[in-house]
């Protein structure tokens, strides 16, 4: 059933090539630069739109801000992410206009429901991002837009991050050309990337021997801390929230050019650091950011992109070149990661202590 794994997560992380392909599926034309979602928005909607807002919780919640940073860039279009829990529709703002995304991989989060269903209360139009077919949140939303990830069973999230946020790289190229805000020549350069994402993995997932020596000397660690700068922000904080969850240690993810302002004060050399330093992640800054960390004594850990060369790095993890998906698939080294530490402490990694798969409470 787990396909030879010990685990589900590992069986899951190993399986995302195929969930990104599947994902994927004959939803992009890369020639023509376009994508097709199967999506009926109403007539002139996507051209008058002012705001998108996504509401979502844990991995579902960093997901979403890849995604803001995707649309501003390439749509246009101003894009906000609220934690469910704490989600209004707030004044100022024209239903009509604003667009409400709710992404959940289970379709059952009672945070995430709750906020679509004061976002529908307040007349905005809805949308949902989910794994689930015939779950709740597709029955509240105007509309929905499945990951097809297939069946995750680890209660850590792993390939449904993966598909969310290459579902809705799909949409923002959606929305960029249908509000004439993103030309056939950079919607063909985003798509190439997307289509070249299931193969990147696959090289990552080759590097596992890599990440399992980094883990054990790392495994005894105070705390684990996790920096980036853009698209490496989010998946700095999902890297954090993987390796917590699952091996119960000390880990926090900041923003790269934040450790200075107050988290230095904990890096020791018992505190690796894990960056990304890839396109798309500021890597430079970063890099220096990191260099600080190193003053400091920590072990530094960077996700770089193929052929760039860095130096003194502790461990320097390579992904290949595909623009601003690169931290989506350093993401995968941090998922690993996580795994490994857990599985050498012996954790219950697929079912880890006082966490359940879909949060069914407020
Ligand atoms: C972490 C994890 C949780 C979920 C969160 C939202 O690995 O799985 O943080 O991401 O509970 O769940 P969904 O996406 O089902 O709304």
């Amino acid at each position: 059933e787990k396909g030879g794994y010990e685990h589900y997560m590992r069986k899951e992380i190993h399986e995302q090539p195929s969930a990104l392909r599947q994902t994927l599926s004959s939803r992009l034309d890369v020639d023509r630069g376009e994508v097709d979602l199967d999506l009926d928005f109403p007539q002139g909607y996507l051209e008058s739109l002012e705001e998108i807002q996504f509401v979502a919780c844990g991995t579902s919640y960093y997901a979403s801000q890849y995604t803001a940073q995707l649309l501003e860039e390439f749509a246009d279009v101003r894009a906000t992410v609220t934690i469910a829990s704490e989600y209004e529709f707030e004044g100022g703002r024209d239903p009509w206009r604003t667009l409400v995304v709710a992404v959940t991989q289970s379709g059952e989060t009672a945070d995430t429901l709750g906020a679509i269903r004061r976002a529908a209360g307040a007349g905005a139009r809805t949308l949902a991002v989910t794994n689930t077919l015939g779950s709740t949140v597709t029955r509240e939303t105007n509309d929905t837009l499945f990951i097809r990830a297939g069946p995750e069973i680890g209660v850590a999230a792993t390939k449904t991050f993966a598909s969310q946020v290459a579902t809705l790289a799909l949409l923002t190229v959606a929305i960029g050309r249908g509000r004439g805000a993103l030309s056939t020549a950079d919607a063909r350069d985003v798509l190439e990337d997307l289509r070249a994402l299931p193969g990147a993995v696959q090289q990552v997932l080759d590097e596992e021997e890599q990440v399992l020596a980094a883990a054990r000397e790392y495994q005894d660690s105070d705390a684990f801390f996790f920096v980036g700068r853009r698209f490496g922000y989010p998946v700095a904080l999902e890297g954090a929230l993987k390796l917590k969850e699952i091996s119960y240690d000390h880990a926090e993810g900041f923003a790269a050019g934040e450790l200075k302002h107050g988290p230095l004060a904990l890096v020791s050399d018992q505190t690796p650091v894990l960056a990304v330093l890839t396109t798309g992640a500021d890597g430079d800054e970063t890099r220096n950011n990191l260099t600080e960390a190193q003053t400091r004594r920590a072990p530094a850990i960077g996700v770089v992109t193929a052929g760039i060369r860095t130096k003194s790095l502790d461990w320097a993890l390579e992904v290949p070149a595909v623009g601003v998906f690169e931290p989506l698939v350093a993401n995968v080294y941090f998922q690993m990661f996580a795994y490994h530490i857990a599985n050498l402490k012996e954790r219950s990694i697929d079912k880890p202590r006082n966490l359940a798969k879909s949060v069914t409470v407020e």
